[in-house]
């Protein structure tokens, strides 16, 4: 095995990465959980683990496998929005600007409107498609969510770092929709990467998990010392779970994205629907743009019936998807998300194609558009 987790090609540091070195009678798999404290003496300063709030060997091995795969360091954090908000409050001032996407996912908005804004910054919302070819001064952080939830919008990062960049502000993506196996966003210039793990990195809708990685240690140490101040640290438990579920990303993912396909190919242009948006189809308008920048495209489907009581019936029609709001685990399922975020279409449902057999996604979503 390699010595370097972050030499492991990211397929296989689903695998290897954050495990002990293979010594005989040592852990094979993940180490044990640890669930302790710590003994302290004399000055607390350059302790690795003064208290368990700073540090803790379960995070650091998930931390190195995912860090391993995002191509930097990993911070980890007790849920997505954990990690969003760890990557948005310790960089911002009173005055500061900061840019959204109008149409990712609603709690981003939320918590700068709800939180940032009361202590003086500028929150400001532009759609994910074009952004690119916007006007990006003046903002400290410029956030991307690409493919945006629910609409499955995309942006191109590369370019959007480069403008970022000369205005000498910060990118963040949130790359939970894509995991570091379908797209690397510090490879295409972002400053940090956000993620909820809670999604299809832990794969089986079991824990909640979040993560921030970059490749700048004083971004990173900022990120860490907000997590140590604000208490916001995962439980080992929880961080030892999506350790393990980590380990099958890759042949979960691999089905995910396949049978994603084979549902957007099997139903686009179908007569009960207004729109069905998958980056995999050639007539997504970010297509070429997947194609370069993405190396899967991706587990969600979004579909646009033209009424909020027709996507409502389809979704009841279903037997084998199940009604839920999360995504990216092991059962499909399906969010009808004008219930969370009323700027979406009404008729919009969210499918997170998971790991049956194609076929028989296939056959429940075509018997529930035959009930229509
Ligand atoms: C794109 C995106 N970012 C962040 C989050 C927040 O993640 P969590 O629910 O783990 O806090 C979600 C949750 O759905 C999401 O879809």
């Amino acid at each position: 095995m390699t010595s370097d987790p972050r030499d492991l090609p990211p397929e296989l540091a689903c695998l290897h990465a954050g495990l002990p070195g293979g010594e005989a009678e040592t852990p094979f798999g993940i180490p044990p959980v640890f669930a302790s404290t710590y003994h302290l003496q004399g000055d607390a300063a350059g302790a690795i683990f003064p208290y368990g709030r700073n540090a803790n060997p379960t995070w650091m091995a998930l931390e190195e496998a995912l860090g391993a795969l995002e191509g930097g360091e990993a911070v980890l954090f007790p849920s997505g929005m954990a990690a969003a908000s760890a990557a948005l409050t310790p960089f911002l001032q009173p005055g500061d600007r900061v840019l959204l996407p109008k149409d990712g996912y609603h709690a981003v908005r939320y918590y700068a409107e709800t939180f940032l804004a009361r202590y003086g910054v500028v929150v400001e919302k532009r759609p994910t498609r074009g952004l690119e070819e916007t006007d990006l001064k003046g903002y400290r952080i410029v956030w991307v969510e690409t493919p945006s939830n629910p609409g499955l919008e995309l942006c191109d990062v590369a370019a959007v770092a480069e403008k970022v960049h000369k205005a000498g502000n910060l990118l963040v993506c949130d790359n939970t929709t894509m995991t570091p196996l379908g797209q690397r966003c510090l490879e295409l210039g972002a400053d940090l990467v956000i993620a909820s793990d809670t999604k299809a990195v832990n794969g089986h809708s079991d824990v909640l998990m979040g993560h921030v990685a970059g490749r700048d240690s004083a971004l990173l140490e900022a990120v860490r010392q907000w997590r140590t101040l604000s208490g916001s640290i995962p439980g080992a438990m929880e961080a030892w779970l999506c350790h393990r579920g980590l380990q099958t990303l890759e042949l979960r993912f691999e089905r995910m994205c396949a049978s994603a396909q084979a549902v957007a190919e099997r139903f686009a242009g179908h007569a009960a629907l207004e729109a069905l948006s998958y980056p995999g189809l050639p007539g997504h308008p970010g297509h070429d743009l997947a194609r370069r920048q993405m190396r899967r495209f991706g587990s969600l489907v979004s579909l646009t019936f033209p009424e909020r009581e027709t996507a409502l019936a389809f979704e009841d029609r279903l037997t084998l998807i199940f009604k839920a709001t999360s995504f990216g685990g092991t059962h499909s399922s399906i969010d009808w998300r004008w219930r969370w975020d009323d700027t979406v279409h009404p008729g919009l449902l969210r499918l997170s194609v998971g790991c049956e057999p194609t076929e028989a996604l296939l056959a429940d979503l075509e018997q529930a558009f035959a009930a229509l």
